[in-house]
């Protein structure tokens, strides 16, 4: 899987793998703790709606469902039947029940003011203008109501391996395969410049194992060894001493995860 199919996940050539992608990466529990941050900075109370743009697989728009719980309203849009179909699968037995629907973040089928609360998760990296995502969160958001938001900066990406730079190679071509890879780092200036104000930022550094390093990267790696822009032997090397990393338990990579909310005036 590549980085860059959840711009079009109906058109990836799997669906289900990006599906399985973002359960293990929402299983990490650092990357859990950024969610829990950011649902408190949502302010939510019982009662309010809050919108889940870009909502994927659906988890998260339940758990913002059972906090505003009967009487209140969660919504989840996402431009993908694929994720829509499974958020729509998942939640259907649940008592509170998330309302989900086809649609783009740049052009909300919604009125001014419509929500309490708005959020987006790991979504902005994807579009080709995210300004435009966050200036359409505000205006649907009720004066005094609140917009959040959380992405890695992949920028922030680090690996510890002996060879610099085939892993400056290799992660450069992680961030620059996403629409924007450097998104964690704007979400203040996006944030404010569609007018929010009282930005908090809630950065945290996100650890993963191997496996999921492996998943991250397989896209690139086969991009630079394909263009001949890394030689295959240099990378196998490269591959091979974070399997050796990790079989000693000295495996140890990451990235920065932001969480940054605001408020509508
Ligand atoms: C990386 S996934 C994140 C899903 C979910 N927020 C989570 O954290 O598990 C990004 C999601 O954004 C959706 N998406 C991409 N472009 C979109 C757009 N323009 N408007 C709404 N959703 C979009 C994708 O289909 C995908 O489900």
């Amino acid at each position: 899987m590549r980085i860059s199919e959840f711009e079009t996940v109906d058109a990836a050539t799997s669906p289900d793998a990006l599906i399985a992608y973002l359960e293990v990466a929402n299983a990490l529990p650092a990357l859990r703790q950024a969610k829990a941050a950011l649902v408190e900075l949502l302010r939510l109370r019982p009662r309010q709606t809050v919108l889940d743009a870009g909502c994927g697989y659906g988890q998260g728009s339940a758990e913002l469902a059972a906090l505003v719980g009967r009487g209140g309203k969660a919504v989840g849009v996402d431009t993908s039947q694929a994720m829509l179909g499974e958020a729509r699968r998942r939640t259907a037995n649940l008592v509170h029940r998330p309302a989900f629907q086809h649609a783009d973040v740049a052009d909300l089928p919604f009125g001014d003011a419509s929500f309490d609360a708005c959020r987006a998760e790991t979504l902005l990296q994807h579009l080709p203008d995210p300004r435009r995502a966050v200036a359409e969160l505000a205006r649907v958001t009720r004066s005094g109501g609140r917009v959040a938001l959380l992405e890695f900066d992949l920028g922030t990406v680090f690996l510890d391996h002996s060879d610099r730079a085939t892993t400056r190679q290799v992660l450069d071509a992680l961030a620059d395969d996403a629409a924007e890879g450097w998104m964690g780092r704007q979400l203040p200036r996006l944030l404010t410049s569609s007018g929010l104000v009282d930005v908090v930022v809630r950065p945290q550094v996100v650890l993963t194992g191997l496996e999921f390093f492996q998943r991250l990267l397989a896209g690139p790696a086969t991009q630079l060894r394909a263009s001949g822009a890394v030689p295959a032997g240099r990378l196998d090397d490269w591959w091979a001493e974070l399997g050796r990393a990790d079989a000693s338990g000295c495996f140890f990579g990451g990235a920065t995860a932001f969480v940054a909310a605001a408020t509508k005036p």
